[in-house]
């Protein structure tokens, strides 16, 4: 926001925290102390833990480090996820869902007076343009859809989601075809200063050959073709790394579907029923998606032939930030920002397509790339290391376009995700490409 004085980002700010906590209150509100307190899966927290996280990272970064030298990546204690991996977090001395409240409130309070003096046109690495603010404003963010994550995998009796939203239904266009993108240079990346991760950064050209990708991302119905073709059985559609998965799982389809007596049901939160057709297949790892892949003869995109595809606009030459153009996300452009609580039909946000003519690339599964996950050429770790740089390397796979799950002030074109390749517990689908 350049042209806004510091008084009009400060307002924005205060409404923006504000409204991710009643949002963070609002998921969890149902819930019992147990189901706050329990470990639901090794793969994730006990809740209660995301809610101290979610406090004393804000503590650390717009309390202390605001105001002194940057101490600290994480804070040490109980909530710093390095000293406490996810699976040993229920063991710890984890504060009532009360008592978080009011010190998350305290922590809160101290912070708007703070704010109320920042300034943020500024020589200051944290302040200027309002970076840490939104730093502290994503990570409320994406620890939310790490609850979701969690209470998809809820012991005990299912999540009951506030439903407040109703999904829309599927819109009158067919995207079950694929979009060629022609050979040439493309931008890749962002310098932005206010908002964008670290790893999105510096905004450089890559030479793409050309190739062809998904009009939108693989549906229900198409996932349900590969498993009744014995996908799951054949191992020439695997790669080695994926037949060692298939072995240790035991899984035969995607997580969350089961078997009816008429055909597949899947599970979203307490709702099961028979699949939706033409959502996106959703809670599939790299390895199926991969499967699906060359059983369908192509392959999965690179994280840079998806950006591409998502945001080139051969008309005014240059890379929008989101596939309808620079307008901020909302739940009438894409299926994102929670309050649907499942995917949508493909086509149901007839605004949400790209100018190369791919539809949702932002919104209601994440898509697995091919990618690595990698710090772009003059990567600089900021502000710090172990939200990107310690994680990377080839252990981890590039998602990219946010969930229905995803925030909307947690997703753009260039916002890199990553996770292990065996992880399906997150809302992940997959779109395909091949090399023309
Ligand atoms: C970007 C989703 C991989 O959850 O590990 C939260 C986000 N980083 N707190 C994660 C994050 C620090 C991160 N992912
Ligand atoms: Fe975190």
């Amino acid at each position: 926001m350049p042209n806004h004085s510091d008084s009009v980002i400060r307002n924005n700010i205060c409404l923006k925290l504000t409204e991710a906590r009643v949002r963070t209150l609002l998921l969890v509100s149902s819930l019992s102390e147990d189901d706050l307190h329990r470990q639901h899966d090794a793969l994730m927290s006990p809740i209660l833990w995301d809610l101290g996280h979610i406090m004393h990272f804000e503590e650390l970064w717009l309390k202390r480090n605001v105001s002194g030298p940057i101490e600290f990546s994480e804070m040490p204690g109980m909530y710093n996820p390095f000293e406490h991996p996810r699976a040993t977090r229920a063991a710890l001395p984890l504060p009532t869902l009360a008592n978080v409240i009011t010190t998350a409130a305290e922590i809160r309070s101290d912070v708007l007076e703070t704010l109320q003096h920042a300034e943020f046109r500024i020589d200051h690495p944290l302040l200027a343009d309002a970076f840490v603010y939104n730093m502290v404003l994503q990570h409320e963010y994406q620890h939310n859809e790490t609850i979701l994550q969690t209470l998809q995998l809820k012991l005990g009796s299912p999540y009951a989601p506030p439903r407040i939203s109703a999904q829309p239904r599927a819109g009158k266009a067919s995207f079950d075809r694929m979009i060629r993108i022609n050979n040439g240079e493309y931008p890749i990346g962002t310098d932005d200063r206010s908002h964008a991760y670290d790893n999105e950064k510096p905004r450089h050209t890559i030479r793409s050959a050309a190739f062809e990708i998904d009009a939108a991302p693989v549906t229900n119905s198409a996932y349900e073709k590969f498993i009744a073709d014995n996908g799951y059985g054949r191992k020439e559609l695997w790669s080695e790394a994926g037949i060692a998965w298939l072995t240790d799982s035991g899984a035969a389809s995607p997580k969350y579907w089961q078997r009816g007596d008429e055909g597949w049901n899947a599970r979203t939160m307490d709702y099961s029923g028979p699949l939706a057709p033409t959502d996106p297949v959703c809670h599939v790892c790299y390895y199926e998606a991969d499967a699906f892949a060359r059983w369908a003869g192509k392959r999965l995109p690179t994280e840079y032939e998806w950006e591409i595809a998502a945001s080139w606009n051969p008309e005014t030459n240059r890379a929008q930030r989101f596939p309808w153009g620079d307008a901020e996300p909302n739940r009438l452009l894409a299926n994102i920002d929670q309050l649907g609580f499942s995917t949508a039909p493909t086509g149901a946000f007839e605004q949400n397509v790209s100018p190369l003519g791919c539809y949702g690339m932002i919104g209601d599964v994440w898509e697995w790339t091919s990618s690595n996950f990698n710090g772009y050429p003059g990567f600089v770790a900021f502000p710090y290391p172990e939200y990107s740089e310690t994680f990377f390397g080839s252990e981890y796979k590039v998602l990219r376009g946010g969930s229905w799950a995803t925030r909307a002030g947690a997703i753009r074109n260039t916002f890199r995700n990553w996770d292990y390749p065996i992880r399906r517990q997150i809302f992940s689908g997959f779109r395909c490409a091949r090399d023309v």
